[in-house]
């Protein structure tokens, strides 16, 4: 069975035309936030050779980093692409001065919500919002030297892997 290319996490410095070309396509089925003009952000992908696999955005809204659009392709599922896009993600906010990051999720997304829960996220809900069982809620990282230590610890490369070969859970 022929082997995947290595996966490559990076952050899109030229948000060039085949960019966001890729981009649209890759969230052409659901809603993605729509940054103001010279919003801060950053975002990053997943690549399998030049295939997108997954993708995610950092951007600074209201004095707060803020993690979005966190997602992989099916057939990149479960190989910990999610988990080091966010390492990325909260790499890059640490280095941009963040004490905290944060993120907002519906809780049917238990996926998402598992995959944050191990950075050490709590659900807040924070001044300005009412967290309600309709809306989405808040969950805030504080940036501690234990998240520091975890996040400092990440390659940035994948190693190959089968496709059905995926870990049990
Ligand atoms: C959520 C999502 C990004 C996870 O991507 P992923 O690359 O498969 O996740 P990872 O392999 O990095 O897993 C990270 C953690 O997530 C959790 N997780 C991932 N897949 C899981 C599953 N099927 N069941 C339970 N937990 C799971 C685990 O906690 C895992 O950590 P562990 O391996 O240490 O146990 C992916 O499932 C996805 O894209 N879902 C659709 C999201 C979407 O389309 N949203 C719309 C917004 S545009």
């Amino acid at each position: 069975m022929p082997q995947v290319p290595a996966i490559k996490i990076k952050r899109i410095i030229s948000e060039d035309s085949g960019w966001k070309d890729s981009f649209t396509a890759f969230y052409s089925d659901c809603e993605i936030k729509k940054l103001a003009p010279g919003q801060a952000h950053a975002y990053f992908a997943a690549y399998s050779g030049s295939e997108l696999a997954g993708h995610s955005v950092l951007y600074l809204e209201n004095g707060r980093w803020v993690m979005d659009g966190l997602r992989v392709k099916p057939e990149f599922r479960q190989m910990g692409i999610a988990k080091r896009l966010t390492e990325a993600r909260l790499r890059h906010a640490v280095k941009n001065g963040a004490g905290e990051v944060w993120y907002s999720c519906e809780d049917g997304n238990l996926v998402t919500i598992c995959c944050h829960l191990g950075f050490g996220f709590e659900k807040v809900c924070p001044d300005n919002h009412r967290c309600s069982l309709a809306t989405a809620h808040w969950y805030r990282l504080k940036i501690t030297p234990a998240v520091l230590k975890n996040i400092s610890a990440t390659k940035s490369t994948l190693p190959s892997k089968i496709p059905g070969s995926r870990k049990k859970r």
